[in-house]
């Protein structure tokens, strides 16, 4: 890699390049076999050596399939393999990463994201065309509730009460006494669930468009006996005036920049809010303008979720804004002031790497 400030040479961006495509490879492999399950297998078998047959035995698949898989492992230094008994294992500091629900298992949960890109690459490439279709609907994106609960969840179950709400003291007693909060956005409304859990004198209403996310909430709810928690499956576009200056505490999680009106959803959140309530829109972390992004691996990666997911879902409604995943700080505050936010901080809460912009009404 060239030092900063330093031309790059043929050599260096092939050396660099080779290392791109190569890892594209070996990614795909690698979120094989977690949702396989031949991580799981490997976890369970300790870290002791296992032949290809035990570890196929002990994941339920083909020894032949199961081999070559170790193959990618071993040659990308994720297995390791004895020389000696040509037995494998998976090294203890090693398994965090592939141990579901361990603080670092995102990164796993984030890799099993790229079959379901995968799975729209001919559609997505219809959609680039000039005559092609405006964008992709989400039951093109199958499983994507799933996927997108395992991701928010260790957010969700590991930091949401246990340190971001307390890290706003004013509104933590609010809840604590009784307020009526909104999950915006909520999927299959986790953080409505613990909300509701753990401020059982508020009341807590998770929405959505997605009928499949909103039972899902639903019968959680049920199972857990909860009845200060309402699901409600609805456009955020339409939510109704009688809904004005009701909602003390708003929350949207990694859904704003989804919303193909944004603008006009924000002005709604505005005025159902009361003039006293906070708005925690929590959103992807970046900068707007792609200039500021450069040399940034980690946005490579939010921009080509958003090219494969955030925008075309959301470019498939006539007259959407696509934002964007990575639509930044800049836009997004923008976007809060024009809908009559006043922006109080913007800062990196704990255990996550998005953006929290914490809100108030601008009084008039
Ligand atoms: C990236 S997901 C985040 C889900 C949830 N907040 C979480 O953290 O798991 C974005 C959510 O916004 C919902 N959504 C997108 N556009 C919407 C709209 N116009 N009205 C209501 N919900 C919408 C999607 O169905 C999806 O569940």
């Amino acid at each position: 890699m060239a030092e900063a400030g330093e031309k790059e040479t043929h050599e260096q961006f092939e050396k660099r390049f080779s290392t791109l495509v190569i890892h594209g490879f070996v990614s795909l492999s690698t979120s094989l076999g977690i949702q396989s399950g031949l991580f799981d297998a490997l976890i369970k078998l300790k870290d002791e050596e296992r032949t290809v047959k035990e570890i196929a035995d002990t994941a339920g698949l083909k020894e032949r399939y199961v081999k070559e898989w170790l193959g990618v492992m071993v040659s990308a230094d994720i297995v390791d393999i004895n020389p000696e008994t040509e037995k494998y294992s998976l090294p203890p500091h090693r398994i965090p990463f592939f141990l579901s629900g361990s603080s670092v298992s995102n990164l796993a949960v984030t890799l099993t994201e790229l079959p379901m890109y995968g799975a729209v690459y001919n559609k997505l490439l219809d959609c680039l065309k000039k005559d092609g279709p405006l964008g992709l609907p989400y039951s093109e994106y199958t499983d994507f509730h799933t996927v997108m609960s395992n991701h928010s969840s260790i957010w969700v179950l590991q930091h949401l009460v246990q340190d971001f709400i307390p890290s706003m003291p004013q509104i933590e007693e609010r809840m604590k006494s009784g307020i009526r909060i909104l999950d915006l956005g909520c999927g299959r409304g986790l953080a409505s669930l613990v909300f509701a859990e753990n401020y059982p004198n508020s009341t807590v209403v998770g929405l959505d468009f997605s009928e499949e996310a909103i039972n899902y909430g639903k019968e959680r709810a049920k199972e857990k006996g909860l009845t200060n928690v309402e699901f409600v499956c609805e456009d955020a576009a339409c939510i109704p005036d009688d809904w004005n200056n009701t909602i003390d505490y708003i929350y949207t999680f990694d859904v704003i920049h989804d919303l193909a009106h944004a603008d006009n959803v924000l002005l709604a959140l505005n005025r159902i809010l009361k003039p006293d309530g906070v708005f925690s829109m929590i959103d992807i972390d970046c900068k707007t303008k792609h200039s500021e992004n450069s040399s940034n691996d980690y946005c490579s990666m939010l921009y080509s979720m958003s090219l494969f997911h955030c925008l075309p879902i959301s470019l498939f409604f006539e007259g959407s804004v696509g934002l964007g995943t990575c639509w930044g700080r800049e836009k997004a505050t923008e976007f809060l002031k024009d809908a009559g936010f006043r922006v109080d901080s913007i800062t990196k809460p704990l255990g996550s790497s998005q953006a929290h912009y914490m809100c108030s009404k601008k009084v008039k």
